[in-house]
């Protein structure tokens, strides 16, 4: 069968129509062997159209070797089924049909890691979304739920540990040195969620008392290496099993939950029911290798993958265009739970930068799609910011407007409504549309409506009347195929305070008496207009409180009132926002006047910024989080024509001179929080370290005896990677860092994940010779392209981090990106398309940098062979 070439029929959304045949049992038989593994599978299905005649059989498969087909217990030859390159049809089936075939897969040559591959010795499945075709022939859709057994066989002495869904059977010997071990999992479930894991694993184990007093075995499995650093991870699973139950009611349902850490993974993780599988990155933690945001990433990651058990695979997606129905709902449940560990307003903070950095710039640029996309040429790609963040924020604004018992209902409605089923987006906003008597028909046009709304707000104060309006205006810009947008259902939440920074009581003119100091105000209409009556003074908006919605808010606020919000609101998302949208006008000024001398800053910012380093700031973390500067990508997202060499200096300049106007408060500071105490991560001491490094980061832009003295020494003495890395990273844009990361690559070279942090140092770095290094690096015994992590750390972090030097006027970083997209695709389709992503924000450089992109796009494009995958991305960035 021969590939059909170019870009294959998108799959529609509309095009939807339930399965002709579902599935009431699987069983399946693995004859584990890393060049030919033999996989026998028994699936009975069930036809389902009684009406007319019955459909043929069609099952998925890829890149299988088809051994032998059995219908009903008779042997099968080529004559009786059509076999194509994804699909072996059979005839019609009028009944009950049992189907036993045979495939032959090669986990080994299997480096696009999806199917059934190796991860050094380990063998593991990664089957969403659609990895199951790619073990044997089956209706591989999620809405086929079936209750699978799993038998494998494999080598006693290479793969003395064998996992896969569910709770374990039964086992035994083989005469022959092979060992077997029977799974069956009682739960239905879509082939996406299958998974097996064979290899020789050590584990540490706990164990957990639901609520209801099951005992549930919990337990983390790793290269026997890795195990120490598995505990923190372990300690995650069950936090995560107990705020389910505590914040919804949600209990564990099998007697043993198992996660596995594996080296090689083309994402963070896994939600097999049972098994999750983990990117080694997201669960091994500990003070020496890993750093604060490591440790925190692991218990966000952990903690995603158990909440899907109840919102992904109870209750599992319809179709794949549903996807956000189970992502946005476990980002939602993630960042709370991350919320209640380390701090709601300093977690919003985090997401919400993380939301406008990277999603905001996906919907205003060429792979724009709604949070439900409407047609896709290859799922894979749609494993996007949009689906997973913006997702999340469609969910967190149905929690604002009806608050945490209402939120509470929906989900539950919900949950046990669809319980077992294959859901849809649609039939979660209606749950949560009847337990709180809403009508949501108008807000189902988030999950429909591509791009980044724009509120307009005008504000009008009337002294005479004491009366406060604010006009508020939506639009949306168009995005690809979506060229006009309808006005959407917005929650906006404000308060008002007082010269003081008070909140002012709120009473709308129509309503008799003032309730409360904070509201949720929704807006329908294209244009919407509040009044607030009873305000004796000019008071100061507190709008968009919490980022109440995922939208750009355009306010006329004086610099007064940013500094007044910045010291004063009440809501960290406020305080930090009235800063950064400050230092956002200021740099895109500077930026504008191009070479002219800048304005010096003013010294009501400054002082502002000092004001954070002081020993009375309450909240180190979030006063971290303010004195950074606004990122690259958030500057090039208000800008057209952009020349990003520019842009990067006009960022340095400004930090240097800030280094140099706060010098002495931020060597104090820095002082202050390095209080020598041994290394605990939680919450408070996350926070003094990150204000601590905030300094040093600032710090190392300046040339002075003692912030080089300083760098060396919190390099050398930490006993932690935090600091260790903090150290080097500032180091590594100096000309006296290179002993540091000389040795750091020496201390570090047997440990994969702590060099990853080396190579990403290397690869962001400002040194003219970046490029040049990163070349280098990747004849590095460690690095490997098969590896994503390897690969994301040095090509990717080069090509998406390091602006001043991918962008370089020689044009040398396009054409590293596309020599490195190409022989990846070869290698990998995932992490081909992923960096092919780099090109993605073409349209907003100048003329003469889009034209070398475009035509190392069209390069790219033409090229032989190149994977759907890698093309899709490609072709959408070329229109
Ligand atoms: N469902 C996984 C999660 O927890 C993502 C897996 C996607 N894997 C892939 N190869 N596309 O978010
Ligand atoms: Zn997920």
């Amino acid at each position: 069968m021969s590939k059909t070439s170019d870009h294959p029929a998108p799959v529609r959304r509309l095009d939807y129509r339930p399965p002709a045949y579902l599935v009431e049992s699987v069983d399946l038989t693995f004859e584990l062997d890393p060049a030919r593994t033999r996989v026998t599978a028994r699936t009975v299905l069930l036809p389902q159209r009684t009406d007319g005649e019955a459909e043929p059989l069609r099952l998925d498969g890829r890149d299988l070797a088809l051994e032998s087909v059995r219908l009903n217990g008779r042997e099968l030859g080529p004559g009786d089924y059509t076999l194509g390159a994804d699909a072996l049809v059979l005839p019609p089936q009028a009944g009950r049909t049992v189907l036993d075939v045979v495939t032959v897969v090669e986990p080994k040559a299997n480096t696009a890691l999806t199917g059934l591959y190796a991860s050094g010795g380990t063998l593991l499945t990664q089957c969403e979304p659609e990895g199951f075709r790619r073990i044997t022939y089956y209706p591989d859709r999620p809405d086929v739920l079936a209750v699978y057994t799993c038998r494998l066989v494999a080598d006693e002495e290479e793969f003395p540990v064998l996992l896969s869904n569910g709770d374990r059977r039964d086992s035994g010997r083989l005469p022959d040195g092979r060992h077997w071990v029977t799974w069956a999992d009682p739960h239905p479930k879509p082939s996406y969620l299958f998974a097996l894991v064979a290899g020789r694993l050590g584990h540490i184990e706990d164990s957990y008392r639901t609520r209801s007093g099951r005992d549930v075995q919990v337990r983390v499995y790793a290269r026997e290496g890795a195990l120490p650093r598995c505990a923190h991870a372990l300690g995650a699973a069950k936090r995560a099993m107990a705020w389910d139950e505590e914040r919804f009611g949600l209990e564990y349902d099998l007697d043993t939950y198992t996660l596995v850490g594996v080296d090689d993974f083309n994402m963070g993780a896994m939600e097999n029911k049972g098994l999750n599988i983990f990117n080694s990155l997201y669960l091994e933690a500990d003070p020496e290798t890993a750093t604060d945001d490591d440790f925190a990433a692991v218990d966000t990651v952990v903690a995603h993958e158990y909440f899907h058990n109840w919102t992904g695979n109870r209750v599992t997606c319809r179709d794949m265009f549903q996807l956000s129905l189970k992502e946005g709902l476990a980002v939602y449940r993630d960042e709370r739970f991350s919320g209640d560990l380390r701090g709601p307003g300093v977690q919003r903070v985090r997401d919400v930068r993380a939301l406008r950095e990277r999603q905001f710039a996906e919907d205003a640029g060429p792979q724009a799609h709604p949070v439900r996309p409407d047609e896709y040429q290859e799922i894979s790609n749609f494993y996007t910011w949009t689906v997973y963040k913006k997702g999340s924020e469609v969910i967190r604004m149905l929690h604002t407007l009806f608050g945490e018992e209402g939120f509470r209902r929906g989900l539950r409605l919900y949950v046990s409504r669809h319980d077992g089923q294959a859901a849809t987006c649609d039939q979660f906003v209606a749950a949560m549309a009847e337990a709180n008597g809403a009508d949501l028909t108008q807000f189902m046009r988030w999950y429909g409506q591509a791009g980044t709304p724009v509120l307009d707000v005008e504000p009008v104060y009337d002294a005479a009347a004491r009366t406060y309006t604010l006009v508020v205006r939506q639009s949306c810009p168009p995005t690809p195929k979506q060229p006009a947008k309808e006005p959407l259902h917005v929650p906006l939440a404000v308060a008002l305070l007082d010269p003081d920074g008070r909140r002012v009581p709120l009473r709308l003119t129509h309503e008799d008496a003032p309730s409360g100091t904070e509201r949720v105000l929704e807006l329908r209409q294209p244009v919407t207009t509040f009044t607030f009556a009873d305000v004796p003074a000019r008071p100061v908006p507190s709008l968009l409180r919490g980022f109440s919605a995922p939208v750009r808010m355009r306010m006329p606020l004086t610099s007064e009132e940013r500094i007044l919000l910045a010291a004063h609101d009440d809501d960290p998302f406020v305080r930090w926002e009235s800063l950064h949208g400050y230092l956002t006008e200021l740099l895109l000024g500077r930026y504008r006047a191009g070479d002219a001398e800048p304005a010096p800053l003013p010294p009501a910012l400054t002082d502002a910024l000092a004001r954070l380093l002081r020993p009375e700031e309450p909240e180190p973390a979030l006063a971290a989080l303010m004195l950074e500067l606004p990122g690259f990508d958030t500057l090039f997202g208000a800008l057209d024509e952009v020349d990003p060499v520019r842009l990067a200096e006009v960022l340095r300049a400004t930090r240097e001179e800030l280094a140099r106007t706060l010098y002495e408060p931020l060597l104090e500071c820095h002082r202050r929080l390095d209080d020598g105490r041994p290394y605990v991560f939680d919450a408070e001491r996350s926070g003094r370290r990150a204000l601590k490094n905030g300094c040093l980061s600032y710090l190392a832009e300046l040339d002075t005896p003692e912030v080089a003295a300083l760098l060396h020494r919190q390099y050398e003495r930490a006993d932690n990677m935090t600091d260790r890395l903090a150290a080097l990273t500032a180091l590594a844009d100096r000309g006296d860092g290179d002993g540091v990361l000389e040795e750091f690559g020496r201390r570090w070279r047997e440990h994969p994940l702590v060099l990853d942090k080396w190579f990403t140092v290397h690869a962001r770095s400002r040194r003219p010779d970046a490029l040049a290094r990163v070349r280098r690096l990747m004849d590095h015994p460690v690095f490997s392209e098969t590896n994503p992590n390897r690969v994301g750390a040095l090509i990717i972090a080069f090509c998406f981090e390091n602006p001043l030097r991918f962008h370089a006027a020689d044009g040398s970083g396009y054409a590293f990106a596309a020599e490195q997209i190409l022989r990846l695709d070869a290698v990998n389709p995932a992490v081909a398309a992923r960096l092919a992503g780099c090109f993605n924000s073409w349209p907003s450089l100048d003329p003469s940098r889009r034209e070398t992109v475009l035509r190392t796009l069209q390069v790219i494009e033409g090229s032989e062979g190149l994977s759907p995958e890698t093309s899709e991305i490609v072709g959408n960035a070329s229109v």
